[in-house]
Parts: C-alpha cells; structure tokens; sequence
C-alpha cells in the first residue's frame, strides 16, 4: 500500500493554536521510550506521555479523528494509541527501523496491537530542511513531508525513517492504529470499495438495486475480516 495522505486534519488556526502549546512545552529526549533495536538509531525529542500538553492535544486529536469518515473507512480503527509529539532540530533524525507489533498504553492495562502508523504534521514545510518520512516498500522509497495539519497513513509493517533535519525544527503527532482488520490488503479492498459505493451514491439519483447490494457485499466482507 503506497501511504494514505489526508491534507484536511486540522485547520491552520488549529494548527497555531497546538503550535502555541507545544513551541513552549518542556521536551525531553526521545531515546528513552525507545526499543531496544531503536534506540541506537533514534535522535530527537518527545513530550512525556504524562505532560497535560500532550494529553490535552491528543485528546483533541482522537475526537476530530472520530468525526472524519475518510480516515475511518481506510484505517477501521478498534483501537487508537493516544497521540504522541515529536520534535528534530540539528540534525535530530529517526534511522531505518520497525515499530512494535505490541504498544502498552503508559498508565492503563491496555496493550494495542499496531496495524496502521501515523504522522500528523504540525510545522510546515518550509520551516525545516530534510526530515522527510521515508517508507520503503515494494516500489522503492517513498517520501512523505507534507503540509501542517495533514496526515499520513501507512502500514506498521514497513521499515521506515526520519531523515535528519539539517535546518528548522519539525514537529509532528505520531501513534498507531489497531484495526478491525489487520491485513492490509483486505483493509484496502474495503475502502476502494467503500469509496467506490460513495462514489455511486453521488452520483446516482436513486439508491437502486444495485447499490445495496454492493453495501451488502462491503458489509459480509467486513463481517468475514474482521477480528473481534
Ligand atoms: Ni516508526
């Protein structure tokens, strides 16, 4: 799956306002809540889980997630770890490595099994030289910096990278999904089809026949993969 972009998560006034926060929160060194594999690799910033910044903002995060239908549809999300935020400046970089099957929620008895990784950009652009999220896959390397408020989507699966950030500073939300279904392949069957019938839907003047029978098809899929 090549990575999902959603460039509508948050509106730049939202931006500025987590910006505000997060410009002034203590940070504190990413390293520690590294694997042991990662933390050789693993060069930049976090915010405690526990800090009232990071809570605050993550919680804000979930809900605006909750209202938004095309990240539903793609990710089917179960479970949503709670946001974490990130920050590399001079030369703070994230080397090749994997993300844990298995996410322990700090302070809860819940462990999150992670399907879908994801980023959520909160310093634009220009503010920062290198720092482009590298996914490899079967097509080679793809490379992800996009603007503030956007969002991307990739399976957990992949090995993947912060490229070092030469100038600026990057900030970012990152956490993990568990899905209802796991395999990627059948989550993206799901939303082709799903986008598919929506599509159909606008379209068409009448809900026809045909229609709901395709939603009956989406719905007996999902009902087979799904893991409950
Ligand atoms: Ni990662």
């Amino acid at each position: 799956m090549s990575p999902l972009l959603f460039d509508d998560v948050l509106s730049k006034d939202e931006v500025r306002e987590f910006r505000t926060h997060l410009d002034a929160a203590e940070w504190h060194d990413g390293a520690a809540t590294a694997g042991e594999m990662a933390r050789d690799v693993k060069r930049n910033q976090q915010l405690p889980d526990e800090a009232g910044v990071a809570i605050e903002l993550g919680n804000r995060i979930l809900r605006v997630l909750g209202q938004h239908g095309r990240f539903t549809a793609a990710a089917l999300p179960r479970r949503i770890f709670p946001p974490r935020f990130n920050r590399y400046a001079d030369g703070g970089t994230y080397g090749m490595h994997v993300d844990s099957a298995l996410m322990r929620v700090a302070g809860t008895p819940h462990t999150l099994r992670s399907d879908l990784s994801i980023t959520l950009f909160l310093s634009e652009p220009d503010e920062y030289d290198g720092g482009t999220l590298e996914i490899a896959g079967s097509a080679g390397i793809q490379s992800v910096k996009a603007p503030a408020g956007s969002m991307v989507l990739y399976p957990s699966t992949t090995v993947h990278r912060v490229a070092p950030v030469t100038r600026g500073a990057r900030i970012a939300a990152f956490f993990w999904v568990e899905s209802w279904v796991r395999e990627t392949a059948e989550r993206e069957l799901l939303f082709e089809l799903d986008e598919s019938i929506q599509a159909l839907r606008a379209t068409s003047a009448d809900e026809g026949a045909a229609i709901l029978r395709l939603t009956g098809v989406y719905h007996n899929l999902l009902r087979r993969w799904a893991i409950t």
